[in-house]
C-alpha cells in the first residue's frame, strides 16, 4: 500500500464515517449568567499560543497532503483559513520528505496565505534534521509531533516500534526553530502522558480526544483480515476526560482542546477548561468537501459570532477568561475525573 493511497484512503474514511455522540461534551453545563455589564463589542476573540498571538482562537487542525488530490483540499483549507484568520496545520510531511515531488501538495497553504499562522506535521519519531527539513518546506510557525501509538498499531503496514522516542522528541524541542506542538490523532492525553511530556520539555500540547475523528475505526476500514471493533468506540480519553486529565498541568502547558469538536458551544467549554485554542478538523473538513470554501468559511464566521455571544453571557470579554468560570461537570465525564482524582 502506497503512503499516497494511504493519505486518499484516511480523507475517504473520515468523511464517510460519523463523528462518535460520545464526546463528553455534553456533560459539560455553563452556569447562565444574566447581567453582562459591557458590550458585545468589547468581546475579542484573540488568544496566545505558545509564545505567538492569533487572532483567533480556533484553528484547522492536521489533516492532509502526500497525495496529487490533497493539494487541492489543502488549497481550499488554506483560502478558509486567510478568509477567516484561523491558524492551520498541514497533515504529515513524511510523505514529502520522502519524495519530494509531493512538496506542492502541503507548501500550497503557505503560497496561498502567506502571512498566515501555518503548523507543520511529523510523528513523534522524527529526527531534528527532519523537523526542520518540515518547517522549512512550509515556513511553518509552529511543528505539530504526533502522538498515534493506536493509530499505528491497528494499521496493517503500520510501526511497531517506539523505543526512544520521549528522547527524540526532546531533541526536536531543544534544537527546531520554532515551538512544538506534541498533539495526539484522536485518543487524548492523559496526566501519565502530560507527565512525561513536561520532562521532554514540551510546552504546548493538543489534547486531541476521543469522540470525533477515530483513526482506530479508519483503520479496520482499511484492514483485510479481522478488525480491532470493541477498540473503536472505547480506547482513549474523550476531549472533556483529556482537559479534565489536564488540569493538574495548566501551569506547564499551553492547551490545544480538540477532538469531536462540532460546536462553538464546545469550543468554548474547551477554553473553560483551561485551553488556549480549539483545533476543529473532521467538522471542517466535511463542509469543505462537500458545499465548497464559501459554506466552510460561513460556518466559522457563525462560530466566531456564536462564541462572542457565549463569551457576553459568560461575562467574559476573552476566551483567556473563560478558564475562570464554574463549569458543571455531570455524568461520565464526573464519573472518570472523581475516579481519577481530579474533581
Ligand atoms: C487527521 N489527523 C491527523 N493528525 C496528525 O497529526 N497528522 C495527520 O497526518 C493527520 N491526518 C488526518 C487526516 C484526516 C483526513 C483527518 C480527518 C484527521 C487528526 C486530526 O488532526 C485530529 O487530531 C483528529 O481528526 C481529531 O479531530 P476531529 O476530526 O475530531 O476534529
Amino acid at each position: 500500500m502506497s503512503i499516497e493511497q494511504r493519505k486518499l484512503d484516511h480523507v475517504r474514511y473520515a468523511l464517510e464515517l460519523n463523528p462518535s455522540l460520545n464526546n463528553g461534551f455534553s456533560d459539560l453545563r455553563f452556569v447562565h449568567r444574566a447581567l453582562p455589564d459591557f458590550d458585545l463589542a468589547d468581546v475579542t476573540l484573540a488568544t496566545t499560543l505558545g509564545g505567538l498571538s492569533l487572532s483567533s482562537p480556533l484553528l484547522i487542525n492536521a489533516m492532509t497532503g502526500g497525495a496529487g488530490r490533497t493539494e487541492e483540499i489543502n488549497r481550499g483549507l488554506a483560502e478558509v483559513a486567510k478568509r477567516t484568520g484561523l491558524a492551520m496545520a498541514v497533515g504529515s510531511q513524511r510523505a514529502a520528505l520522502k519524495d519530494p515531488s509531493l512538496v506542492r501538495t502541503y507548501s500550497v497553504v503557505r503560497e496561498v496565505n502567506p502571512n498566515g499562522i501555518v503548523i507543520g506535521n511529523l510523528g513523534a519519531g522524527a529526527s531534528v534534521e527532519d523537523a526542520q527539513l518540515a518547517v522549512d518546506m512550509i515556513g511553518a510557525n509552529f511543528l505539530h509531533l504526533h502522538l498515534n501509538a493506536a493509530q499505528e498499531l491497528t494499521m496493517p503496514e503500520g510501526d511497531r516500534s517506539f523505543r526512544g522516542i520521549c528522547d527524540k522528541i526532546q531533541g526536536v524541542v531543544e534544537g527546531l526553530s520554532v515551538p512544538v506542538i506534541v498533539k495526539e490523532v484522536g485518543n487524548g492525553m492523559s496526566t501519565e502522558t502530560y507527565r512525561k511530556l513536561a520532562d521532554a520539555g514540551v510546552k504546548t500540547v493538543d489534547v486531541a480526544g476521543m469522540g470525533g475523528t477515530n483513526f482506530v475505526s479508519i483503520e479496520n476500514r482499511r484492514r483485510a483480515g479481522l478488525r480491532f471493533t470493541e477498540m473503536e468506540q472505547e480506547w482513549g480519553q474523550t476531549t472533556a476526560e483529556a482537559l479534565l486529565e489536564a488540569q493538574p498541568h495548566l501551569f506547564q502547558f499551553d492547551l490545544i482542546g480538540s477532538g469531536g469538536v462540532q460546536t462553538a458551544l464546545d469550543a468554548a467549554k474547551c477554553f473553560a477548561l483551561g485551553a488556549n485554542a480549539v483545533g476543529i478538523a473532521g467538522a471542517i473538513l466535511r463542509p469543505l468537501m462537500e458545499h465548497g470554501v464559501d459554506t466552510a468559511v460561513e460556518i466559522v464566521e457563525h462560530w466566531h459570532e456564536e462564541l462572542r455571544v457565549i463569551l457576553t453571557l459568560q461575562e467574559c470579554t476573552s476566551v483567556l477568561n473563560l478558564r475562570e468560570r464554574p463549569l458543571i461537570v455531570r455524568g461520565q465525564t464526573a464519573e472518570w475525573g472523581r475516579l481519577r482524582g481530579i474533581d
